[in-house]
């Protein structure tokens, strides 16, 4: 396997280092409603202070502002809650993708940032699978390493590609195209593929199962993916009509009607696959079961509750599926009087949180991805 350049090896002593970090963080009216990926950079920032780095200077994106300056989406609060929580000194550049010239991944915008550092440090294992000019690019021009959480995710995710027998992996999701090679991969190495969200749709279609009006992809399910016996989609599922939203009803697949459409796994479902998830050696999870940003929430928070309370070895990603761990209240686990500590359950190893949603299943798909390839010793 190629080795990727570790910062640990980095001669960082008097050298100006110039960090990608990932901070696209949730924000509501000026407030970070979640800061697991600002504090994921501080060990790294600590390194390179203690080894006496010249300078430290962050940059970053937050949301998909499309090459202009969008004021809700400047990297002002990030930044105050970072000096918060580390007194590490740095400077930040304001959003990356203010710029066109970054998602263009353009040359000259390159050496503008690389100008900014002696050595780069790519801390954004989340947006590695961008071409972009701060992540492919740069690496081009100056001495290039990975931080401490890039070299962690990395390890983690090898790990979820020879996973023990009888581990399961659990997707969610829509885009069933870009989602096939993935799929493969997981069949080839997991005894059992639990498959929620509008890829489960893509499969009970293909099946000749009624999906009435669900979200479905364009093309279709490939035979052999579709009759493999190990994928399996949910037995009973929520749904709902469009014109009658928030009033949606469980029902066996084979009974959904034309004009409705699948929202969540049913309980009955959820049950089933959460005993899978309590009694799996090893579990690998991306993607909500239902259509998580419109409150269809159950089945997501059943299997993340099995996860949380059983014991199985875990690795989980995606915004959606983190923001169920999260909100999980003792009054759903029935145990104590605090939500469970994820900082706790990561700490002790069990279950690893990887803080790549896309670039996590690319990986998986691929087994590289634009951003480690750049970070590569051939
Ligand atoms: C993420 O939030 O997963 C990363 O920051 C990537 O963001 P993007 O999908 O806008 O490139």
């Amino acid at each position: 396997m190629p080795e990727i350049r570790d910062i640990k090896d980095a001669d960082i002593e008097n050298k100006r280092t110039l960090v990608r970090v990932d901070f696209d963080v949730p924000i509501a009216e000026g407030r970070i409603l979640d800061d697991v990926r600002i504090k994921a950079v501080i060990p790294t920032l600590e390194l390179l202070h203690e080894s006496g780095a010249a300078k430290i200077t962050l940059i970053a994106h937050l949301g998909r502002p499309n090459g202009k300056t969008v004021e809700s989406l400047r990297l002002v609060p990030v930044e105050a809650r970072l000096r918060e929580l580390t007194k590490v000194p740095f400077e930040m550049r304001e959003n990356l993708r203010f710029d066109p010239r970054e998602e263009a991944n353009d040359e000259n915008f390159a050496k503008e940032l690389a100008a900014l550092g002696d050595i780069y440090v790519n801390e954004a294992f989340a947006d590695s699978h961008r071409a972009h000019a701060s992540i492919v690019g740069v690496p081009k021009f100056l001495p290039s390493y990975a931080g401490l959480r890039f070299m962690k995710e990395v390890d983690k995710l090898r790990e979820a590609q020879t996973p023990p027998v009888g581990s399961v992996a659990v997707i969610g999701g829509a885009k069933f195209e870009t989602k096939e090679p993935l799929l493969r991969n997981l069949l080839s190495a997991y005894s059992q593929v639990l498959l929620g969200g509008a890829l489960a749709d893509d499969v009970l279609k293909a099946r000749g199962m009624p999906v009435g009006e669900s979200l479905v992809a364009e093309v279709g399910v490939p035979t052999e993916l579709a009759g493999s016996e190990r994928i399996l989609v949910p037995a009973d599922v929520y749904l709902e009509e469009e014109d009658d939203k928030g009033s949606a009803r469980a029902a066996m697949t084979g009974d959904v009607r034309k004009e409705e459409r699948i929202v969540d796994i049913g309980p009955s479902t959820a049950a089933t696959w959460a005993q899978k998830i309590s009694e799996a050696p090893f579990v690998l999870w991306n993607g909500p079961m239902g259509i998580y940003e419109e409150g269809y929430r159950a089945g997501t928070d059943a299997l993340a509750v099995a996860l949380i309370k059983g014991g199985a070895r875990a690795i989980v990603g995606g915004g959606d599926t983190l923001a169920a761990l999260r909100s999980i209240q003792d009054s759903t686990l029935k145990q104590g009087s605090s939500r469970p500590d994820l900082d706790e359950i990561e700490k002790s190893g069990r279950i690893f949180f990887s803080m790549g949603g896309g670039a996590m299943l690319k990986y998986l798909a691929e087994g590289t991805l634009p951003g480690l390839e750049a970070l590569t010793r051939r």
